[in-house]
C-alpha cells in the first residue's frame, strides 16, 4: 500500500507541487508536538498530573523510536541519508541563504537535518531518563525500582534539567520555521501537514515520498509495544 498523496505533482503557478513527506513522518510529527507540550504542563503541575506525564512519555518515548527507524527504513526523503550531510555542506548552505541563488532542498537542508537530530536524541535521552525518575514523594517512573535509589534521584535531577535543553531545542526549531516563513517568505509548515512542496519543475520526486502503510502501521505498532513491554514487565529489584 503507499501514501495516497503520492499521486502525480500537480501545477501551481510556476512551480509544482511535489509530494515531499510521507504520511507517518507527518503525523508523527505532530503527536511528538502534542506529548512534548503535554509532558512539558503536566510535569510542572505535578500531583495527579504525573499519571498524564507518565503516559504521554512513554508515547513520546515509542514515537521517536519510530522515527529513528523511520529514518532507515522509511520513504527516500526520510531517510537520514537522504539529509545528513558534513559541516561543509551545512556552511555552503548558510552561505546560499546570504547571498542568493539560495540551494534548494527538498527534504531537510543540511542544518535544518542536524536540528532534527539533536532533537530526536535528546527527546530520546529525556524519555529514557524519565523512566528511571522518581519525584520523592509519590511518583516513581515505571523503571525507578529496578535501580538503587541513590541512582534514581541523580537521574531524577538530570531529567529535570534535560527538560530545559529538549524545550530550548523546540522553540529554536520554532523559530527557525518562523524565520523562513517571515524573512523568507518560505512555508516549510504546510508542507509538514499536507504533505506537498512547490518546488521548480524537475527538482524532487514524488516516488521519494513514497512509503509502505503496511511497513509504517507495523513498525509504529511494534515501537508501541516494545516500549510497553519494557515499562510492564521489568522485574523491581531486591
Ligand atoms: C521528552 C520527554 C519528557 C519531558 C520533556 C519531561 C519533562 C519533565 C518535567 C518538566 C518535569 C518536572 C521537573 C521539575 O519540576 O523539576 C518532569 C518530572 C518527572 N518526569 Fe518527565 N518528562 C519527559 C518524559 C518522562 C517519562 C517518559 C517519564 C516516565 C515514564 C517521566 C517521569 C517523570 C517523573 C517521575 C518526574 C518527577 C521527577 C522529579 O520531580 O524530580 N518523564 N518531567
Ligand atoms: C514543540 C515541539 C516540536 C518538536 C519536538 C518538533 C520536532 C521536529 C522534528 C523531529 C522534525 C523532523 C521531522 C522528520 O523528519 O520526521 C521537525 C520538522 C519540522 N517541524 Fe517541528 N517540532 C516541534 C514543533 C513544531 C511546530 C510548533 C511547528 C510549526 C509551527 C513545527 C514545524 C516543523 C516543520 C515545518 C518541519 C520541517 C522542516 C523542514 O522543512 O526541514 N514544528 N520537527
Amino acid at each position: 500500500m503507499s501514501d495516497s498523496s503520492n499521486a502525480s505533482p500537480t501545477v501551481v503557478d510556476d512551480r509544482i507541487a511535489v509530494p515531499v513527506w510521507d504520511w507517518p513522518v507527518r503525523v508523527v510529527h505532530w503527536a511528538m508536538v502534542i506529548c512534548l507540550v503535554g509532558l512539558v504542563i503536566t510535569g510542572l503541575r505535578k500531583g495527579d498530573a504525573m499519571a498524564w506525564h507518565m503516559r504521554l512519555g512513554e508515547a513520546l518515548l515509542a514515537l521517536v523510536l519510530f522515527r529513528i527507524l523511520w529514518g532507515f527504513v522509511g520513504s527516500r526523503n526520510a531517510r537520514f541519508a537522504a539529509f545528513l550531510r558534513g559541516p561543509r555542506a551545512g556552511i555552503r548552505y548558510l552561505r546560499s541563504r546570504l547571498k542568493p541563488p539560495h540551494e534548494i532542498h527538498v527534504t531537510h537542508n543540511p542544518v535544518g537535518g542536524w536540528m532534527v537530530i539533536a532533537l530526536l536524541v535528546a527527546m530520546l535521552v529525556q524519555a529514557t531518563l524519565g523512566l528511571y525518575a522518581n519525584d520523592d514523594v509519590f511518583w516513581d517512573g515505571p523503571l525507578a525500582k529496578t535501580i538503587a535509589k541513590k541512582t534514581s534521584d541523580a537521574l531524577s535531577s538530570l531529567h529535570s534539567r534535560l527538560a530545559w535543553v529538549v524545550v530550548g531545542l523546540a522553540v529554536a526549531h520554532i523559530l527557525a520555521v518562523f524565520v523562513y516563513l517571515v524573512a523568507f517568505r518560505e512555508n516549510l509548515i504546510r508542507p509538514m501537514v499536507v504533505g506537498k512542496k512547490r518546488l521548480p519543475a524537475g527538482v524532487g520526486a514524488a516516488e521519494a515520498a513514497r512509503a509502505s502503510s503496511v511497513k509504517a502501521i507495523a513498525l509504529l505498532a511494534t515501537c508501541a509495544a516494545v516500549v510497553w513491554w519494557i515499562v510492564r514487565t521489568t522485574p523491581a529489584a531486591g
